[in-house]
């Protein structure tokens, strides 16, 4: 079976990315998963933007550390089983870090989101000990499992990729923005990447503004952050599985400009 991971959505430019790219493509996907943590102008994911995404085909939504950017986060998070937010947020948060969904050939997916500690500015439990817990809770109720770790250092990620191999199908990072090429499945037959990389503007500096970014390096008054406007980029990945063993057996990375 074939999944399509989507990069962090990065505002409109980015939701357009998703339509002009899932016009024709999604029909060639068994199930389709985002991270739309910038999806709302760059900042957290708003219930008319979910509902957009959704429209255009995702399956499933997992957040990151702008996962409250949106103050009608809460609502959709209370209706909707299909996304989730870093199960290892620390605190009194709501939503849940793992799900399971049926994907479109009857497949049972469960869906865990993590968060890195490293270069991260909010406060995480272990993700390493909270993917074990989150794997326990949902292992008997899908078939197989995909995970996304929202984090920063590559040697995190990578360690998780071992960690988890042979025990989730995918493992997939975002955060960064940019992607990675390192696109491999691990010894017992985990499909890795350290980062999927952003679907949104092409020409910015993470889907922000470049000037506004290249002012805060030269010092001075910081100014406001704005989305970049221009021509976008898709970038993810797609990952087969073998639908017997729910071992990755392929693993193609996409970067398209538009
Ligand atoms: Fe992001
Ligand atoms: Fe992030």
């Amino acid at each position: 079976m074939k999944i399509l991971a989507i990069g962090d959505i990065f505002g409109r430019v980015g939701r357009d990315a998703v339509f002009e790219y899932l016009e024709h493509a999604k029909g060639d996907y068994d199930f389709i998963i985002a991270n739309g943590e910038n999806a709302a102008h760059g900042r957290g994911l708003s219930k008319p933007v979910y509902e957009e995404l959704v429209s255009a085909g995702i399956d499933a939504f997992t957040l990151g550390n702008h996962a409250w950017g949106c103050p009608d986060i809460s609502t959709i998070m209370h209706y909707n089983e299909n996304i989730v937010r870093p199960a290892n947020f620390e605190g009194d948060v709501f939503g849940v870090g793992s799900t399971v969904l049926t994907a479109k050939n009857g497949v049972k997916i469960g869906i865990i989101n993590l968060i890195g500690r490293i270069y991260m500015p909010q406060q995480a439990s272990s993700p390493f000990y909270t993917a074990d817990a989150e794997i326990e809770k949902i292992k008997n109720k899908c078939d197989m499992i995909i995970v996304d770790f929202h984090a920063e250092a590559t040697s995190e990620k990578l360690a998780l990729g071992y960690y988890l191999d042979g025990r989730v199908s995918v493992i997939f990072g975002t955060h960064t923005h940019v992607q990675t090429a390192d696109a491999k499945v691990l010894p017992n037959g985990t499909g890795y990447i350290s980062d999927l990389g952003m679907t949104g503007p092409a020409v910015s500096v993470l889907g922000v503004d470049k000037s506004i970014i290249v002012d805060r390096f030269l010092g001075g008054i910081p100014k406001k952050f704005a989305v970049a406007n221009g021509n976008p980029q898709f970038c993810g990945a797609v990952f087969e599985v073998d639908e017997n063993t729910k071992k990755a057996v392929n693993i193609t990375r996409i970067y398209e400009e538009f």
